[in-house]
């Protein structure tokens, strides 16, 4: 791969937004999804962001990925400006920096698992050749060396969100960003999907947000953003929607950081 223009070392900020705020028009009014919001995340962590329907968290996502750019307010992703670049640098960015997972896991059902995977990577100077080769150690990094070959039909919902983790793996992103990544599964494909984005952050020094309402993803992540009404939660109040859910779930909500490995290794995809 090319070398990459902004390099962050685990532990620093890798995403900071400073006064961020996102409306929308709606007929005569306007609708604040996001209403002022600072937040960092540090390279290398595995967060949850949680709120109600409706909150902005899938908003603030569209903003951190440069799906998305903000009304005003400063998004840093890397070192770099996100909101001073154009569509078309933004795309560049996105499509070097970021993995996507997406809650109904977004794949072509003609094609194999090995096929969705290489898709990313078209957009890449690859052979044929190095794009099957990646897309193979991509899905042996997902668990799924003996499913490469089959269509997303025939693979069960947890295998297919799988696929699509190896899909947002594939380029070898700083920032893996997922949507609701197991509300579409059970039980079971949802522990897989956790555990395998939390190897990321682990074995890779991946950097992983999520956004979701899954009690379970508590015991994998490393600290939970609460969100309400466009505006991130902070101090007493974000303690507080920690406790709450707590008492409500009867689990351990890590509302402050969890100590992160201070050196994960880098294997690349
Ligand atoms: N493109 C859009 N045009 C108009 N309003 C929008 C648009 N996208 C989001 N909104 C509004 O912004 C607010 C926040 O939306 P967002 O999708 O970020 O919520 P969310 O927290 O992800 O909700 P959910 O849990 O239901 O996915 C909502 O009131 C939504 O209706
Ligand atoms: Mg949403």
């Amino acid at each position: 791969m090319q070398s990459r223009e902004a390099v962050v070392s685990p532990s620093q900020p890798l995403i900071s937004l400073r006064h961020v705020a996102r409306s929308y028009r709606r007929g005569p009014s306007e609708v604040h999804a996001l209403d002022g919001t600072t937040l960092q995340i540090e390279a290398g962590r595995f967060v949850a962001i949680m709120g109600p329907s409706g909150s902005g968290k899938s908003t603030l996502l569209n903003l951190i990925s440069g799906i998305d750019r903000p009304t005003r307010g400063e998004v840093v992703v890397g070192g770099l400006r996100l909101d001073h670049l154009s569509e078309d640098a933004l795309a560049r960015w996105r499509a070097r920096h970021v993995g996507l997972v997406f809650q109904f896991f977004n794949l072509m059902p003609v094609l194999s698992a090995r096929e969705n995977v290489e898709l990313p990577l078209l957009l890449f100077r690859l052979s044929r050749g190095e794009r099957r080769e990646r897309a193979e150690l991509a899905l042996r990094i997902a668990g799924l060396e003996d499913r490469m070959e089959h269509k997303p039909g025939a693979l069960s919902g947890g295998e297919q969100q799988r696929v699509a983790v190896a899909r947002a793996l594939v380029t070898d992103p700083d920032l893996i960003v997922a949507d609701e990544p197991t509300g579409d599964l059970d039980a079971g494909g949802a522990e897989v999907v956790l555990s395998l984005l939390r190897s990321l952050r682990q074995e890779m020094g991946k950097t992983v947000v999520m956004v979701t309402h899954d009690p379970r993803a508590m015991r994998f992540v490393d600290q939970v953003f609460h969100i309400d009404k466009g505006r991130l939660l902070h101090g007493e109040e974000a303690a507080r929607a920690g406790r709450a859910l707590e008492s409500a779930l009867g689990i351990r909500v890590p509302t402050q950081p969890r100590g992160a490995d201070p050196t994960p290794t880098r294997e690349g995809a």
